[in-house]
């Protein structure tokens, strides 16, 4: 489906607010206070009624801010599957995977490495529906050792077992994106071919990942447990932990041209990263039989015309619903009679009869 209108008509405000009815922050990352209508009541929902291979359901997540505390009433928001509230918004995870690109991806190769691992960690989320569950248990229990090592007093047993547990989820959340990574190596081994999409060879670079491929998970957790222990000083020092699975970078090779990403065009740069969202999007369906739906902001206007046929082809032959913006409906013109054609203005949709 495509969304076209002027610039500031309101069509990545849609893509974010369908991004947002799976965990997270969404496709902007904003906080969730920031989501709402500025000079509104700090609030916001969304609703969707999905229709996935177990069933059909009706979804919802809202946020009840409240402007007047000090960070706008940032807290969580709330998730509602068919009329019943959830204890979290992860468990939004188990009815809908979804991944997007947006033009603040233009950047991600040559930028920083937590953008890297934050968009490699969604396509592993997109196989493994505890993925970001478990990362979050991580990162809180980082904050709370980081804590620990600050105040003198605290208890060593008590950090050790913090490290423990730190350790069984770093190992996890390395093992999961270490088959993240194979799966989508075999997927281009096999298809690379069919797609007009360049190709990557994807590596990730962490330590975490390697004591995870080369050990059996005990024997990984102990010896990341035992690094997190001999770090301790410096990570007092530096008030953080300055090793795990949240330093991971990954860094990807054109295939075809044998170059690092970030050396290739801006044009390449985008082709790659379609090229790792279909391959992901394909291996998601082969694996759990749904594909996961595409935000695919502003993707049309990078590409030649070639490449936008090869896209909306490879949309179609992989039966993903992909919901697509742009100014200009042109760019849309050879999406064919499947796509649905919506003008936006000023935040009102309008089905564009073809
Ligand atoms: N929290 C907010 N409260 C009120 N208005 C907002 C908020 N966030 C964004 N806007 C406004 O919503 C409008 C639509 O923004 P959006 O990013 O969806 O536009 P767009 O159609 O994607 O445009 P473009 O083609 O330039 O990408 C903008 O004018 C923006 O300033
Ligand atoms: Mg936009």
């Amino acid at each position: 489906m495509a969304l076209t209108g002027n610039n500031g008509a309101g069509k990545t405000n849609i893509l974010e607010a369908v991004s947002l009815l799976v965990p997270g922050r969404g496709l902007r990352g904003s906080a969730f206070n920031v989501v709402a209508r500025l000079s509104g009541s700090g609030s916001w929902a969304v609703a969707a009624t999905v229709d996935v291979p177990e069933g059909e359901f009706h979804l919802g997540t809202s946020f009840e801010g409240d402007p007047s505390s000090e960070d706008g009433g940032n807290a969580g928001r709330n998730a509602m599957v068919d009329g019943e509230v959830q204890r979290s918004s992860g468990v939004l995870t188990n009815y809908l995977k979804m991944l997007w690109l947006t033009p603040a991806m233009d950047r991600l190769f040559a930028g920083p490495a937590s953008d890297r691992r934050r968009f490699f960690d969604r396509l592993v989320a997109a196989f493994d529906s505890h993925h970001g569950a478990r990362f979050s248990a991580f990162e809180k229990l980082m904050r709370e050792r980081n804590f620990l090592l600050q105040d003198h007093r605290s208890d060593a047993v008590w950090l050790s077992s913090i490290e423990r547990q730190m350790a069984e989820q770093a190992v996890a959340i390395a093992t999961a994106r270490n088959a993240a990574a194979e799966t989508l190596a075999r997927h281009f081994a096999g298809h690379a071919d069919q797609s007009p999409f360049p190709w990557g060879i994807l590596q990730l670079v962490g330590e975490i990942e390697v004591l995870a491929a080369h050990n059996p998970a005990v024997q990984a957790e102990e010896e990341y447990a035992r690094l997190l222990f001999d770090s301790r000083g410096a990570d007092r020092a530096q008030q953080r932990t300055l090793k795990g699975p949240h330093r991971t970078d990954f860094s990807v090779t054109h295939g075809p041209k044998n170059v690092p990403a970030d050396l290739c065009s801006t044009g390449e740069q985008k082709a790659l990263l379609i090229g790792l969202i279909l391959a992901q999007a394909k291996a998601v369906k082969e694996l759990v039989g749904a594909a996961p739906i595409l935000l695919l902001d502003e993707v049309a206007a990078h590409l030649d015309a070639a490449r936008r046929r090869g896209l909306f082809e490879s949309l179609t032959r992989l039966g993903v619903q992909a919901w697509m913006t742009g100014t200009d409906e042109s760019l849309f013109g050879e999406a064919g009679p499947q796509a649905a054609l919506y003008h936006v203005e000023q935040g009102e949709i309008v089905e564009v009869k073809q």
